[in-house]
């Protein structure tokens, strides 16, 4: 009897998680929205504490999974490996930061990866902006905790080995270089796992209709992107020195591999956004059967399938938040001119008052007055 309703509970998750795979395909980057808990996660992770459900005590991972919308997988890792959490928890800030200052004076300005875990379909329809997120947030991912090896906070990684090309007459390795490797690993794991279950799973299973064919062609171009990535921090570090010696004489120098800011990775992925290549379903498809990918698409390329809007107007079901209101630049003629930004439908200008303290001085060393300033700006509205 027992056995029977056991065997029924297998029967019945096992469906249901067949179902929810498919319906999470294309939603790995959920986890952006850890950005915005606040977990706490110092329970460790050989605690069995840890996996909460018994103890009466919530494991983070569980929250995060059912908050935060991590990934069955992820939610996995998260209860291994407890102390990577926190870096995972930055990345996701520092992703959506990044986006967000790289993006700033464009109609489509990275405000929607804030909404996670809830996507717009601006994140979902393998658009060339979802190709920039994907892969800015594998690299800022794969940065983070590539330098929190470096720096000593994780157990489970330390400095990276030294480079394997000879020390030289100039320098010798050494020093302590942000383990790219380890960093690139973990988050290769933490971000393409899912997606890769499902298309083996659908591999399978090769029956469904044309709706599961897109979402399947979608999970392909989001490890292709996520993989351009992490292929952007391990192509990009710099050797760093440091001289020993006499009073400043260098005639020891130790280096190593070290990263460079994300924001400059940012920039660079600017450009592949700029240049990404639309692909068809069918070199999907290509890719998929494994049919040596690396000669259909180079890994250096974003790659998107859904053509964007021009995000001018509003238009939910395209995740277009239209670009009334927002505060163009009259004097520039770049991205952000009232020109460009108001896509031609003109502007207001609105006087903005602000009003701070100002003025401060110091009165008998010890305490300070200041006046109340008003002061004035002027904004320019999109219509
Ligand atoms: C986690 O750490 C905080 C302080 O850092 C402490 O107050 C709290 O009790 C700890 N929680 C657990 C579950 O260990
Ligand atoms: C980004 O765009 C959205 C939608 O148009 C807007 O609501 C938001 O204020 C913009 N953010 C910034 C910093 O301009
Ligand atoms: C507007 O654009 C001009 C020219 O590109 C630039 O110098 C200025 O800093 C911009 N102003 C703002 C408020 O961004």
């Amino acid at each position: 009897m027992a056995s029977n309703r056991k065997k029924w509970f297998y029967m019945i998750s096992f469906v249901g998680l067949l179902f929810l795979d498919i319906v999470a395909v294309v939603e790995c980057i959920k986890w952006l929205s850890l950005q915005h808990s606040h977990l706490n996660w110092n329970l460790s992770s050989n605690n069995n504490h840890a996996r909460g459900i018994r103890s009466g005590v919530t494991s983070p991972c569980a929250l995060a999974r059912r908050k935060y919308g991590l990934v069955k997988i992820q939610a996995k890792l998260c209860r291994g490996s407890m102390e990577v959490m926190p870096h995972i928890q930055n990345a996701a800030l520092l992703t959506t930061e990044t986006c967000q200052l790289i993006f700033n004076d464009r109609r489509w300005n990275c405000s929607s990866i804030a909404k996670a875990p809830h996507l717009t379909p601006d994140l979902t329809r393998a658009t060339r902006e979802q190709a920039y997120v994907y892969a800015l947030s594998s690299a800022t991912l794969t940065h983070t905790l590539a330098r929190a090896c470096a720096s000593g906070n994780l157990h489970q990684c330390t400095c990276a080995g030294r480079p394997t090309n000879p020390n030289t007459e100039q320098f010798q390795w050494g020093g302590c270089g942000d383990n790219v490797r380890w960093a690139s690993q973990f988050s290769k794991k933490f971000v393409d796992n899912m997606e890769k279950k499902s298309l083996e799973k659908r591999e399978k299973s090769k029956e469904e209709g044309s709706k599961v064919a897109v979402q399947e062609a979608v999970a392909v171009i989001n490890l292709h992107n996520n993989k351009v990535g992490r292929k952007m921090i391990s192509g990009n570090l710099k050797t760093q020195c440091k001289c020993h010696g006499v009073s400043g004489s260098c005639n020891i120098k130790t280096c190593w591999k070290a990263l460079v800011p994300i924001q400059e990775i940012g920039k660079q992925l600017l450009q592949k956004y700029t240049n990404a290549r639309e692909v068809s379903r069918g070199i999907v498809n290509k890719l998929d059967s494994k049919v040596n990918s690396k000669k259909v698409l180079s890994a250096d390329q974003l790659i998107y399938l859904t053509k964007s809007p021009d995000y001018c107007t509003k238009d939910e079901k395209l995740g277009s938040f239209g670009t009334v209101g927002r505060h163009c630049n009259v004097s520039s003629t770049g991205l952000d001119s009232c020109r460009i930004l108001c896509c031609g439908r003109g502007y207001r200008t609105v006087v903005e008052e602000k009003i701070e303290r100002c003025q401060c001085k110091f009165y008998n060393c010890c305490y300070v007055k200041c006046k109340i300033c008003r002061t004035k700006t002027k904004v320019f509205e999109c219509s």
